[in-house]
């Protein structure tokens, strides 16, 4: 199924109005994790839909969570892990979703397996493994330790201060929510700061949270049930705001704009981009403008890590020449993002030099229409399908699409309604 293409006959006109994008995705895994870790009835309004944290709920429900769907698309949940969980928990295609899960199974007394599909299979549990052990959960995994499935028996953990090699929030996130469950407190320490999720969520839960600069210390102990709002995905809006950054205008109400997840609109910014911001309803507002190259790297790439393939594309629209660089993070999500971002410009007739850590972009005034392979990640295959209707004329096809239900199952309906373009889905 995340076989199927796209196919993006060019409007010439880019994008106008107004879109709602899904609930976010980072606060999404971790409602269904704080929710089910909680004795007592919790609700979760504004869930996204995406495959990636319907797998988390499923996992969470071998445990023996309860999950309702309610009419109004609220969901219940009766938390509390009852049993230790009785079948594999099947992460899918979610990083955050096997990392933050990790983290619950090193803290409860009992035996969990942990897998997902071929892409996520791929990637480093090395650095979520690598602490817990030091925790005191036995971990065991496929290629000496560092690949999925991923066994473990958790359960008498101690307290740590983690120093981090990585600034990574999922890493964070897995060793704090195994601190709940430690015999003392627990800190990790990060090289930059990350994405503050979990750290406000579990303080809202509850959970005695201490937060100073880089360092964030959990001490153990319950958290309360309660009643998440989910808000709109920063990272999913970014898509519009870059296509109409680069031809149009548009509105994205109802985002997530706290520490770490609005960034990419100072790189608009800096490009030229007109923005505005609207705080109290969370409405960001991009129309297009001449854009310019910039200089991206350093501190500021955790800020904007989902975000680098999309703003590659407002590059290959810009004036000059811009340079990404310290992301080579990216090698390591859900795709190798340095290098498919890569052939995703090149196949638009962008000119594009490949880096360690990140990439050359020469901007040119119109792409060539394009036949692009996602690679089995959803940000590429919706950064194309960007590209496609903002700067070509003529029809361009994505394959590998069945990737973006992974967080943006209605990405295609939102991508008609503001482009015009007679967008079809095929096998
Ligand atoms: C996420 C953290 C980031 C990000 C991912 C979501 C999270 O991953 O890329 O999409 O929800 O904590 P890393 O922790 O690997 O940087």
């Amino acid at each position: 199924m995340h076989e199927q293409t796209l196919s993006v006959p060019a409007t010439g006109g880019g994008v106008k109005g107004t879109v709602r994008v899904p609930g976010d995705k980072s606060v999404s895994h971790r409602a269904l994790v704080l929710a089910a870790l909680a004795p007592g009835r919790s609700t979760i309004e504004g869930l996204s839909r995406g495959e990636d944290p319907t797998h988390t709920r499923g996992a969470l429900a071998h445990f023996g969570v309860e999950f309702l769907d309610e009419a109004d698309g609220t969901v219940t949940v009766h938390g509390g892990l009852r049993h230790e969980p009785v079948d594999v928990l099947d992460c899918g295609n979610a990083g955050t979703g096997i990392r933050l899960l990790a983290g619950v199974c090193a803290g409860f007394d009992g035996l969990s397996v942990l897998t997902g599909d071929r892409y996520l299979r791929r990637r480093p549990m090395d650095r979520v493994a690598d602490p817990l052990r030091r925790m005191g959960a036995r971990v065991d995994a496929r290629a000496g330790g560092s690949l999925a499935p991923l066994v473990i028996r958790g359960g008498g953990l101690n307290g740590l201060t983690y120093h981090s090699p990585t600034a990574s929030a999922q890493v964070k996130s897995c060793v704090l929510l195994a601190g709940l469950a430690a015999s003392g407190p627990t800190t990790v320490v990060e090289p930059h700061p990350t994405r503050r999720h979990t750290e406000e969520m579990l303080t809202a839960a509850g959970a005695r949270v201490q937060v100073e600069g880089t360092s964030v210390t959990v001490h153990p102990g319950p958290v309360a049930p309660m009643a998440h709002t989910v808000p709109g995905d920063p990272s999913q809006s970014a898509f519009w705001a870059v296509a109409a950054a680069l031809a149009g205008e548009v509105e994205l109400p109802g985002l997530y704009l706290g520490y770490g997840r609005s960034d990419y609109l100072n790189v608009l910014r800096r490009m030229g981009a007109t923005v505005q911001v609207e705080e109290s309803t969370g409405t960001v507002r991009v129309s297009a403008a001449r854009l310019r190259a910039v200089q991206i790297g350093g501190e500021e790439v955790p800020g904007i890590v989902d975000e680098i393939p999309v703003l590659a594309v407002a590059a290959a629209g810009a004036q000059g020449t811009t340079v990404i660089s310290g992301a080579h993070e990216l090698r390591v999500k859900e795709s190798d993002r340095v290098a498919s971002t890569v052939a995703m410009l090149r196949a638009f007739g962008v000119e594009t030099e490949e880096r360690p850590d990140g990439m050359v972009v020469h901007g040119r005034e119109e792409f060539s229409p394009a036949a692009v392979d996602s690679a089995g990640d959803h940000r590429i295959a919706m950064a194309a399908a960007v590209a496609a209707v903002a700067r070509t004329s003529g029809l361009s096809t994505i394959t590998g699409w069945g990737s973006v239900a992974t967080s943006y199952p209605g990405f295609v309906e939102d991508l008609r309604t503001v482009s015009g373009a007679a967008a079809s889905v095929g096998a």
